[in-house]
């Protein structure tokens, strides 16, 4: 993918692999998508899929499978117990990673709810780079807290730190001296960070963290559900490690990991999870849960046919051309969004095109939901679903009071091997009329407010009646066309 020039000197990606399964799309007219956005409370996560024209809510299990997934499913092995499926999905972990341990489960949330019981008690503390909302939840659920140590820059959205999702080594070590290692159960490393961008961490600073863990006797654990991504960075950003293969590097930060778990709608292109383990007194201390919540030992609450495709997709996940597609296909979006003078988060990162809410819409005060707003602003202008990740992905602290997110972002997920690159260019298109036009934008309030992960089913309103003036600017300008 990275290698192809082109007569003109143009640097487009290219995608190395044909489509051959489609699916067709719809585009509702701009008046009925401000209605479905309202009936929707606001929230991207309530419309339902046969109004979005591009869906870019995640990367999350609606990756498009390869025809070499899709020909692994057809030879499952269904089995309760001890079926030839799970036996080829252990031994393709085992060869990815080299730990002798696993564990199934059903998602990545899944693998953190195992860990946290396993590991996490009263008064605990979780050192990690950044948290991500479903790893919190778990914690503190059971009276831990998670402590975040990302570099400074990991928070500026524009700067030209190549991994800002690294660790600051030195607050680690003081961390782990003030607090403690008996109340450290874990130090655990997201790479990339989900919720600042899909930043990535260099091998480097892994090995650095690895370092601290090993010095203080403190198991460290990776959640590799970004990993595919982070491997991309580290190849192609971190000059140590040019000449090593994806292969290569994978198995460097495997060695210093104690536990690696994963969720397989991102890494493996399918749905389900897993957690390595390198010792056997980690995997008997979680091994009992996994029946009581996942299932039995050989699926982990998993299709066996997903688990085919896992075993397939992770060998992908492995393969340059294979990998660099989403990291291209984002960077592309970020630095053609930046160039039309629209704020977005760099150098770009993983998951997903990030555009900074605080900035495009700096009129709106906090308590108003920018990134929320901006998310429902987007799908009027263009049937284009992103995903809120600023305050409303937060919870809010235990007196009640609102808890600012660091960054305020609206995410624009890249689907591996989904979309074109122009049906990206639409989504440029429309992200910049919207940006022109972002004084028509107004805030959001809740109507309904669940407690726990509240972005997932909470429904707000717009504060006045700035859709309606939205939907008639672009009708203005567009016309007749959706
Ligand atoms: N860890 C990270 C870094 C993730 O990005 C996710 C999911 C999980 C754990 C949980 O995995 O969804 O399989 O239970 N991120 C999705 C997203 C939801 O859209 O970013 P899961």
């Amino acid at each position: 993918m990275a290698h192809v020039k082109f007569f003109s000197g143009k640097t487009l990606p290219l995608e190395m692999h044909k489509v051959r399964i489609v699916q067709k799309l719809f585009l509702p007219p701009v008046e009925e998508r401000c209605r479905l956005m309202n009936a929707a409370g606001n929230n991207t996560f309530l419309l339902q899929n046969r109004d979005v024209f591009m869906d870019m809510l995640t990367d999350s299990g609606v990756n498009a499978m390869s025809d070499l997934q899709q020909s692994a499913m057809l030879r499952a092995d269904d089995a309760y117990a001890g079926s030839e499926t799970y036996n080829r999905m252990v031994a393709k972990v085992q060869e990815i990673f080299g730990f002798e341990y696993f564990l199934p489960v059903h998602q990545g949330r899944a693998a953190e709810n195992i860990l946290a019981t396993a590991f996490v008690k009263p008064g605990d503390v979780i050192p990690m780079n950044f948290h991500f909302t479903t790893t919190k939840a778990h914690i503190t659920r059971l009276g831990g807290r998670v402590e975040e140590l990302i570099i400074k820059e990991g928070l500026e959205p524009v700067n030209d730190c190549p991994f800002k999702g690294n660790f600051d080594i030195p607050r680690l070590e003081t961390l782990i001296q003030e607090v403690g290692v008996e109340k450290i159960p874990f130090v655990r490393i997201e790479a990339g960070t989900n919720l600042v961008g899909g930043q990535p961490l260099s091998l480097q600073n892994m090995r650095e963290v690895s370092a601290v863990c090993k010095k203080y006797g403190v198991r460290l654990i990776l959640d590799a559900s970004l990993l595919q991504d982070n491997l991309w960075f580290i190849k192609s950003r971190e000059a140590a490690c040019k000449n090593m293969t994806i292969r290569e590097i994978t198995t460097e930060i495997a060695s210093l990991m104690d536990i690696i778990y994963f969720s397989a709608r991102k890494l493996g292109f399918a749905r389900g999870g897993g957690i390595s383990l390198r010792h056997r007194e980690d995997e008997l201390r979680m091994k009992e849960f996994i029946p009581l919540y996942e299932g039995f030992l050989t699926y982990g609450g998993m299709s066996v046919r997903e688990m085919e495709a896992i075993v397939v997709g992770l060998d992908e996940s492995m393969d340059e051309d294979v990998i660099s597609q989403g990291p291209q296909f984002i960077e592309y979006m970020a630095n053609e969004l930046h160039r039309r003078g629209v704020p977005v988060v760099l150098p770009a990162g993983g998951l997903g095109c990030h555009i900074n809410a605080s900035e495009f819409l700096a009129h709106l005060p906090h308590e108003q939901y920018p990134a929320g707003a901006l998310a429902a602003a987007l799908y009027i202008a263009g049937g284009v679903r992103g995903m809120e990740r600023g305050t409303l992905s937060e919870q809010r602290n235990e007196d009640g009071s609102e808890r600012f997110a660091e960054l305020e972002l609206l995410r624009l997920a890249m689907p591996r091997r989904v979309y074109t690159l122009s049906q990206v260019e639409y989504a440029i298109d429309r992200v910049e009329w919207l940006y022109k036009n972002r004084a028509l934008v107004g805030g959001l309030r809740f109507v309904e407010e669940p407690s726990v992960l509240r972005f997932f089913f909470g429904r707000l309103e717009p504060i006045g009646n700035w859709q309606e003036k939205l939907a008639a600017k672009f009708r203005e300008d567009f016309g007749d066309s959706l």
